[in-house]
């Protein structure tokens, strides 16, 4: 195949030039050009016009709306955030640091795909063929079925998908893939682009009507790694071509990882899936509530849980808070929560409940190593807070959700009744909740006390303990 032409395109503006420079020609900004295929000869909107054949446009009410047949992958968790399975033709990102499992959960997945009868592929560029073997028989998959290639070059892996037609191919990872047609190395942002790019045209393209009668889209999964400050590597534009983004998180240094879906156009987003990493490979795990809550044998001050909603499901978090006498310039610190919103809390506190924190030192960790990115954890943190300036514990078996304003009001948080039901299914009794969050109906077993304002929650806590 002839070498096509390269140019070199600015990230920021657009602009292009045929050689590398280290300075946009166009917008002077530095660093920003990377390399491309150059598009040939860019036909002018008449010979458009003259030469090609129209396309057929249809009314949105008279095409037919088939459901997205999605094939489950055997492994319920995964099943949960991809929204119910693999989708013909759909392409799948799945990022996360090294170690954290992301082989691991495809080649099991792959392997309960093939024996449910798909034809699955595993492109590995990053171990070879052996390696790959070696972990199979780890994670106790006898006489698995499924086919691997060991390959790098972006042309190669099309043509081996073209001949095998596999229904799910994994390429593990897009980093290591690199294309002919240009001249930077593996894992640059030109090449990660352009071979994620011609992957996903592929997994497109070969389900149409012209593919041949009886044969099936291909679903594509495209392992991705993580950068130092945590974005993919490669460009985000990555997320932009594919179907559905999927992250791994959780520490290494314990067993329990995420799946969280980011993106995703064949189902919810923020779901997320939760598995703890056994010496046999990753065991989904059903009812995650408990991971998150530590067991205290009392009640210990700077505690506090809150019901979280992840995508669908309702998930029991501790906050914990620790408020210690600090210097001159007091720190505040959080784990899992948001840093800004920690200082927005803490004035609110002060204004409208009289707290002061102004000299202390503030720390707060959700626990279990999850992130809490909504609002609805404001009560939890606030109240975790106030019971650890005052050594005072929250009484057993309490928990707190809503949103807090500036001007110190409680607001509601979505689908509290979810909540508050989950809370109840684990055992808890007494609980904090903003008003229109409180059920019509008593939820047995639990007592609610609904409350509009932070004074009057504080008040409320003060009466219990
Ligand atoms: P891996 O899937 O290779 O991570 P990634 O592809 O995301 O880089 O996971 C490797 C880690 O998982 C490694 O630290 C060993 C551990 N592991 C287990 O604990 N149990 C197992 O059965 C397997 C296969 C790996
Ligand atoms: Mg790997």
């Amino acid at each position: 195949m002839a070498k096509e032409k390269t140019v070199f395109v600015c990230s920021d503006c657009g602009g292009s030039s045929p050689k590398w420079l280290g300075k946009c020609p166009s917008c002077n900004a530095w660093n920003t050009l990377l390399e491309s295929v150059a598009e040939t000869a860019a036909p002018t909107k008449n010979r458009f016009a003259s030469l090609a054949r129209t396309s057929a446009v249809a009314t949105l009410g008279d095409i037919d709306a088939v459901d997205t047949e999605r094939t489950p992958t055997g492994q319920e968790e995964l099943d949960r955030v991809l929204g119910g399975g693999m989708v013909e033709g759909g392409v799948v990102l799945i990022g996360g640091d090294p170690g954290i499992g992301k082989s691991t959960l495809l080649l099991q997945a792959l392997d309960s795909l093939q024996r449910s009868g798909q034809n699955t592929l595993y492109i590995t560029g990053e171990e070879s063929g052996a390696q790959v073997a070696l972990r199979a028989r780890r994670l106790g998959l006898n006489n698995s079925q499924v086919k691997v290639l060991a390959e790098i070059q972006l042309e190669r892996i099309l043509a081996t998908l073209d001949a095998t037609r596999p229904d799910i191919a994994v390429i593990d990872s897009i980093q290591t893939v690199y294309s002919d047609q240009l001249t930077s190395a593996p894992g640059s942002v030109a090449q990660v682009r352009e071979c994620a790019a011609h992957l996903t045209r592929y997994a497109k393209a070969n389900g149409r009507a012209d593919a041949g009668a009886g044969s099936r889209a291909t679903c594509i999964v495209l392992v991705g790694h993580v950068t130092k400050d945590g974005a993919l590597a490669g460009p985000r534009v990555l997320e932009h071509m594919v179907d559905t983004v999927l992250y791994f998180e959780g520490d290494t240094h314990s067993s329990f990882r995420l799946v969280r879906a980011i993106k995703n156009r064949f189902g919810a987003v923020n779901e997320i899936g939760v598995f703890a990493m056994t010496e046999k490979g990753l065991k989904g795990v059903s009812n995650p509530s408990a991971i998150f809550l530590s067991q205290h044998a009392q009640a210990v001050p700077g505690s506090c849980v809150m019901v979280t909603l992840e995508g669908t499901r309702p998930l029991l978090v501790e906050i914990q808070a620790l408020v210690d006498s600090g210097g001159p310039s007091p720190r505040r610190l959080s784990v899992g929560l948001d840093r800004d919103r920690l200082a927005m809390l803490l004035a609110v506190l002060h204004r409208h409940a009289g707290v002061a924190c102004m000299d202390q030192d503030v720390f707060v960790n959700a626990v279990g190593g999850v992130r809490i990115s909504e609002p609805a954890a404001d009560l939890a943190v606030l109240l975790a807070i106030t019971s650890s300036l005052r050594g005072k514990p929250l009484p057993k078996g309490f928990f707190a959700f809503g949103e807090v304003g500036l001007a110190g009001e409680v607001r509601p948080a979505p689908r509290g009744q979810e909540r508050l039901k989950e809370a109840a299914k684990l055992g808890f009794s007494v609980a904090v909740v903003p008003k229109a969050n409180a059920p019509k109906k008593s939820i047995e077993g639990l007592t609610i006390h609904a409350v509009e304002r932070v004074e009057q929650a504080m008040e409320v806590v003060r009466g219990l303990a």
